[in-house]
């Protein structure tokens, strides 16, 4: 019989927490992203979206990147470390990480931390497969509610002396400015971080983020993101997906991929314990990805609190990852 898996639940991730955030979101006509993960349908649906447009595990190109990273992490990290995947999904990138560390022979523990219960759920049992549960500490956080993950992590999950922290694909996700500050105050002066970025590649953003649209304007990418629509009681007929590329501002270096829903008649969404009203031809974001330019997102690491100990580019320039320690630490 296989063991019930132990969840630890941060309390920014309690039901009365997250209500009240998604009404504050809602105010604004917004959705919180990671509201999309949550259900298990939600959960499931980006899995096949992650399976049919993620190029890490497809475009070798990517695959050597990341094994890049991986080799240049173990060769930093001395006999035992503890491993946390912030906002891990199904920890594709953590498993492949640990499966490094494993055949240097290192000694690992894995937090792996999501908003999402199925997600995390997934990655417990990956890693704790190559392991042994024991060594596995999932936990269910809310990264915009968790200022204190820092002295959390410490109670909850193993005492040693270096950890690695991951943060794949996580960055659009937040706001410029929103959780880098927050990340580099959690690292202590031993620890490192490893961070890939979703870049607008080319000599400028918006031709760059027009050449990334079709990884997004996609039927699986709109399967998804109506699963939370059609959760709340929205039919495909009442509306429709537009996705467009934004700047930033007047910023010629970060921008975004929005997706907006709009309304052809007057509709009723249910989320959680509300109901909110459309009128016809209003609008809901429901979903957003923030993307960089490679020239200058290693100086928006370095004020937010880094330092960039070595970084790999991907061969498209649409994505990339830097191994960093905080420039703080504690
Ligand atoms: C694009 S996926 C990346 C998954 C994984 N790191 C990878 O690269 O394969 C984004 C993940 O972030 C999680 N997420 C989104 N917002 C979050 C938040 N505020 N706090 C914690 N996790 C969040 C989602 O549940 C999802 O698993």
């Amino acid at each position: 019989m296989t063991n019930p898996l132990q969840l630890a639940v941060h309390p920014g991730a309690f039901p009365s927490t997250e209500l009240a955030r998604v009404r504050d979101a809602f105010t604004r006509r917004t959705v919180p992203p990671g509201l999309h993960y949550q259900g298990a349908c939600q959960a499931a649906r980006w899995r096949a979206l992650y399976d049919a447009w993620s190029p890490f595990s497809r475009v070798p190109d990517y695959v050597k990147m990341f094994e890049r990273c991986f080799e240049a992490a173990c060769d930093r990290i001395s006999s035992e470390v503890t491993i946390v995947g912030l906002g891990c999904g199904t920890a594709a990138k953590d498993v492949k990480l640990i499966d490094h560390l494993v055949k240097a022979a290192k000694q690992i523990h894995f937090v792996p931390v999501d908003v999402s219960v199925p997600l995390v759920c997934e990655a417990a049992l990956a890693a704790g497969e190559r392991l042994g549960a024991k060594c596995v500490y999932p936990m269910v956080a809310n990264l915009e509610a968790a200022d204190d993950l820092g002295e959390w992590l410490s109670t909850q999950s193993p005492g040693t002396s270096g950890r690695l922290f991951t943060f794949f694909s996580m960055l659009p996700n937040f706001p410029p400015g929103a959780i880098l500050p927050t990340i580099a105050g959690w690292l202590r002066s031993q620890d490192f971080l490893l961070l890939s970025v979703n870049l607008a590649p080319g000599p400028e953003l918006m031709s760059g983020m027009a050449n990334v649209l079709p990884q997004y304007d996609n039927p699986e990418t709109h399967s998804w993101l109506f699963t939370f629509l059609e959760q709340g009681g929205v039919r495909p007929e009442d509306g429709v997906l537009r996705f467009a590329a934004e700047p930033f501002g007047d910023s010629a270096e970060v921008g975004r991929i929005v997706a907006r829903w709009r309304f052809h008649r007057a509709c009723r969404l249910h989320v959680l314990a509300d109901v909110y009203e459309f009128e016809p031809d209003e609008e809901l974001e429901l979903f957003y990805s923030w993307r960089y330019r490679s020239q200058t997102f290693p100086a928006t690491l370095e004020e937010q609190g880094f330092k960039i100990e070595e970084s790999w580019l991907a061969a498209n320039g649409e994505e990339a990852i830097y191994l960093c320690r905080t420039l703080g630490g504690r």
